[in-house]
């Protein structure tokens, strides 16, 4: 286990900071920093977060990129290396899914979800990696979505494993140098991930009994805070959250697949 990355005068780079999680992310970790840099595409929204977090001490700057572009990905290092800043802390926010069977989900948004997801993160993960100061922290926001194979959000569901897998991995290989990993696994949580999840034609499966898994925003970031300080590995907001997630990593692949398959012939998953 890592030392813990201090939160005080943290120099910080949040993507997908114009709403929901990262937003969240933003205004509690505004009092520490001496910066943030807020990463999403809508510079609009940016901007009014930007204004909500009005304080005399920390400068915030807003970086407008697509991550889910090659283009997107080197305007953030470029934005960081154009102004001069050194940061100490990521937080991999950004993501996005979609709500219905992979037969029948457009190509356009399963791509995005593997680039958003997969992509950017890494891949900022690795530009980021030389540029961050030591004591640093990298914050990796998976799901709990990422401990269960899903059926109408497989694809959401496979990119976050990846996103876990890979987390697990880098807090090991960086805990060394200075560079606390911690990978993030919320349940449902309200923010506007459903809104984007949803397809265009209205169609949707039912998520009945998701309420129950349910926490604020702002408790799922207070406890992803705490683990990044105290150097977690993983941290499974909400106590419904962690019983859910440790469950599912038990309970033997077969009789998952039964449950998950029955659910799904019901019309819920
Ligand atoms: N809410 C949940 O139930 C839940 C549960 C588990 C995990 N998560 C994870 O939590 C993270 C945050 O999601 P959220 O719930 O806060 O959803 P959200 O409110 O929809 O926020 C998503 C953020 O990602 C940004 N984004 C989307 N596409 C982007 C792109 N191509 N380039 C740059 N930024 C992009 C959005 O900004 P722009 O539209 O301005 O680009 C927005 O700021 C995601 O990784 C999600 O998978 C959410």
């Amino acid at each position: 286990m890592a030392n813990g990355f201090p939160l005080e005068k943290c120099r910080a780079i949040i993507t997908g900071a114009s709403s929901g999680l990262g937003a969240e992310f933003a205004r509690q970790l505004a009092p520490h920093a001496e910066w943030l840099v807020l990463v999403a595409r809508r510079a609009d929204a940016l901007e009014e977060v930007k204004k909500s977090l009005a304080g005399p001490k920390t400068q915030v700057h807003c970086c407008v990129a697509d991550l889910a572009t090659d283009a997107g990905r080197e305007a953030v290092t470029a934005f960081l290396d154009a102004h001069g800043l050194k940061p100490n802390l990521l937080v991999n926010n950004a993501g996005l899914g979609d709500y219905g069977t992979f037969a029948s989900s457009a190509a356009d948004k399963t791509r995005m979800q593997l680039e958003l997801n997969m992509t950017a993160l890494t891949m900022l993960t690795h530009a980021l990696i030389p540029r961050l100061q030591r004591p640093g922290g990298i914050i990796n926001i998976s799901s709990l979505a990422s401990t269960i194979p899903m059926p109408a959000l497989a694809v959401y569901a496979a990119t976050k494993s990846y996103v876990t897998s890979f987390s697990e991995a880098l807090a090991v290989e960086l805990a060394g140098e200075g560079i606390t990993v911690t990978c993030v696994c919320p349940g449902p949580t309200p923010t506007n991930f459903s809104k984007t999840a949803k397809r265009a034609d209205g169609t949707d499966t039912d998520r009945e009994g998701q309420g129950l898994l349910r926490i604020p925003p702002s408790q799922v970031v207070s406890l992803a805070l705490d683990g990044v300080s105290t150097g977690r590995a993983s941290v499974f907001p909400g106590t419904g959250v962690t019983i859910a997630g440790s469950l599912f990593r038990l309970m033997p692949r077969w009789i998952l697949r039964r449950v998950l398959r029955r659910r799904f012939n019901k019309g819920t998953v």
